[in-house]
């Protein structure tokens, strides 16, 4: 096939492809199945990454989810609907409760009680009741906005229309998750590729007398925005359900420990086909309302519960090769590539070997036999090794020393809490030396959370890349179009279109650009909190003049490992010019704080010693939600200084010279109302 060929069957497959999403996801009527539907995926993104001059912006590299529905209007969530973190071992539940515990700066005597509920696969929705009327039901949509799908809500007969139990709150939010019954899926079967989809194919309905003719079911679990709902923790919210005539699980219970999770867990996995409906997992939540509530949310996922998946599909394969990739933070990660296997519906040809540790611990080698699991929507990994089926001319894998990519050494870095060397080997150039690291830092930039630029996907950076039209984030802005236009798939439309989403997010948050240059351990919520603290572009620039970077610790949650990698990001002579340059090309806005009328309204504090059953973390967070602030050292701009256990003599001299309120910690809550 010459190129013109392959172009051509490569845009057939896009638009044979693109037919099939509008056909499920608008249309609900599904016209392949789903093992056939991957197939063409998978062989859309192997001649991606065959031919490297084919690219598209309705390739399945570049688009990831689908744009809601046109058929229903839009509606903001009053409390947004989060998602939930997921934990797949043993090991990750006890560091979801280590986390917790340390965050309510308790001991492991401390006895969490979790409501365990079994997590059903199917559509959640928001329904607003008001005085005890159903007035309003949502689809979650992005979490903050969801379609209107009242109409098709209504025809749910689990879904009571009036509840007139005298404690029954005033206005309330009740959540839960649509979903159809397996033997009930039997007689859909044809018209819906499973029952997952056939409940969100029948909510999604234009009319709601289609909606009504699938026997729907709903089951409540949570609220969002609540008025006088006077209960204090999940589990006697749960029996409240039911009082007020709403379904619940029930398979819910009520336990406490890490090992009694894990026995429920089992029993409950035993039991999972025995069940009429699909159950991917179960849920766990912090019961008490209160700790809850301390506990607040980590990006858009409370901190206060988890989803414990069921492991899903394995299968038996074998490595062909082990290759190394090199992600954004110069991560050096093992990836197999296996003789391709069918696991679950889905072709896997790659299975990722996490780190060096890995592959030593389980001794992993070229040609071995292996068991490949593919759990939710994470990357497929290598489960064990078949050591019997290994040929006696097998070799260990030496993991390389230096940087496949640019020959600089790799070191496995030292970590303060573990008091442990890292499992992960990392690059040490410091980014932009390194191809590899570029490319994905490129990536990155450009990406939906940062950038957002329509049309400048990840195949489109690598091909400018070696086209050398892009290298640094700056050249984004710079790029030669009259070049781009006369590149094979590319005309004067798609450059257009192109310029187009490039200028427009020239004018961009100073929050997403901080986000965007991918400062190890800066993340979206962190990107967030400095972007409040520096307010104006100016100001964060000012970082690369600075040699004291401590204020930053005032900043919640910005903790030494935050600081020491903003410095070395800073250090460096070429992050100093994108900085530089990106500001000639950009108009970056200020970040707005709103001004809440908190308790702690203009007063600064400082905090030294130990405090006694509170976090510095969670006091921090306390003095900001109720507009106060926090600074680090003894001057006249402190109003309180609040000491604990074993305070810093000096900082309490300052401020009786200064005549600072000295004040302890039950004082301190008092300021707040709470008595401790
Ligand atoms: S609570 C902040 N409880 O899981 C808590 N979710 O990944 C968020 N789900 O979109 C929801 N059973 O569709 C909660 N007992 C349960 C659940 C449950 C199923 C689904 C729900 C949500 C998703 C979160």
């Amino acid at each position: 096939m010459d190129k013109k060929e392959i172009q051509k069957l490569y845009q057939e497959k896009i638009k044979l492809l693109n037919k099939y999403n509008q056909y499920y996801y608008d249309k609900n009527k599904p016209l392949i199945d789903d093992k056939n539907y991957d197939e063409l995926k998978i062989s859309i993104l192997s001649l991606e990454k065959k031919y490297n001059f084919l690219a598209s912006k309705k390739s399945p590299s570049e688009i990831t989810g689908y744009k809601p529905s046109k058929n229903f209007k839009k509606s903001a969530h009053k409390v947004p609907m989060l998602s939930l973190a997921n934990a797949f071992s043993e090991e990750d539940l006890i560091n979801f409760e280590k986390k917790i515990l340390n965050f309510l700066s308790e001991n492991e005597n401390f006895k969490l009680y979790y409501s365990a509920e079994p997590k059903i696969d199917g559509i959640s929705a928001s329904l607003t009741y008001k005085n005890g009327k159903f007035v309003k039901g949502l689809s979650r949509g992005d979490g903050k906005e969801g379609e209107d799908i009242t109409s098709n809500l209504e025809t749910i007969k689990d879904i009571p229309k009036k509840i007139s139990n005298k404690n029954f709150p005033e206005e309330i939010d009740i959540r839960g998750e649509v979903f159809i019954k397996n033997s009930d899926f039997e007689n859909f079967k044809d018209k819906f590729a499973n029952p997952r989809n056939a409940a969100s194919g029948s909510l999604r309905q234009k009319d709601p007398n289609d909606t009504s003719k699938i026997p729907l079911k709903f089951i409540a679990y949570t609220f969002g925005y609540e008025k006088k709902l006077n209960i204090d923790n999940q589990f006697d919210f749960l029996k409240r359900l039911n009082e007020w005539g709403f379904k619940t699980n029930p398979l819910n219970k009520l336990i406490s420990g890490v090992k009694n999770l894990l026995i429920n867990y089992n029993e409950i996995e035993k039991k999972r086909a025995e069940i009429d409906f699909d159950i991917d997992g179960i849920v766990y939540k912090v019961n008490n309302f209160k700790l809850q509530k301390r506990l607040g949310n980590v990006a858009n996922a409370p901190r206060w519960a988890v989803a414990h998946k069921f492991s899903s599909n394995k299968a038996v394969s074998k490595i062909i090769s082990i290759d190394i990739q090199i992600g954004r933070t110069g991560a050096l990660t093992p990836v197999a590539k296996i003789k391709p296997v069918n696991i679950g519906g889905v072709q896997v040809s790659n299975a990722t070997l996490h780190n060096e540790d890995e592959i030593m611990r389980k001794d992993v080698r070229v040609g071995d036999t292996v068991v490949v699991e593919r759990a939710g929507d994470v990357i497929p990994h290598i489960l064990t090794v078949d050591i019997n089926k290994r040929s006696k001319k097998s070799i260990k894998f030496v993991f390389p020393k230096k940087c496949p990519s640019c020959g600089s050494k790799t070191t496995k870095e030292y970590n303060e809490i573990t008091k442990k060397n890292d499992a992960v080997r990392r690059c040490t150039s410091e980014g932009y030396e390194c191809e590899k690291i570029s490319i994905e830092k490129l990536k990155h930039f450009v990406s939906k959370e940062a950038f957002n630029i329509e049309g400048l996907g990840k195949k489109i950076i690598e091909n400018f890349w070696k086209l050398k039209l892009i290298r640094l984030p700056q050249d984004i802005f710079r790029l030669d179009y009259n070049r781009i236009e006369n590149l094979e798939g590319w005309g004067r439309l798609s450059v257009e279109n192109l310029k187009y989403s490039i200028n427009e997010k020239k004018n961009i948050s100073l929050e997403r650009l901080i986000y965007a240059l991918g400062i190890r351990h800066i993340g979206l919520e962190n990107a967030k909190l400095l972007s409040k603290f520096f307010k104006t572009f100016s100001n964060f620039k000012e970082l690369s003049n600075k040699s004291n970077y401590n204020d930053l610790l005032n900043v919640d949650k910005i903790g030494e490992t935050q600081v020491s990698s903003i410095k070395s990001f800073f250090s460096n002579k070429i992050n100093n010019e994108i900085i530089n340059q990106l500001s000639k090309e950009l108009s970056i806005k200020n970040t707005l704080i709103e001004k809440k009328n908190g308790l702690l309204k203009n007063y600064t504090f400082m905090i030294t010693g130990k405090l006694s059953g509170i976090s510095r973390a969670e006091i921090k967070s306390l003095i900001e939600e109720n507009s106060g602030s926090t600074v680090s050292s003894v001057t006249k701009k402190l109003d309180y200084l609040i000491i604990g256990d074993k305070p810093t003599k000096r900082k309490i001299e300052t401020a009786k010279e200064l005549r600072i309120k000295i004040i302890n910690q039950s004082q301190f809550l008092k300021m707040l109302n709470i008595t401790s």
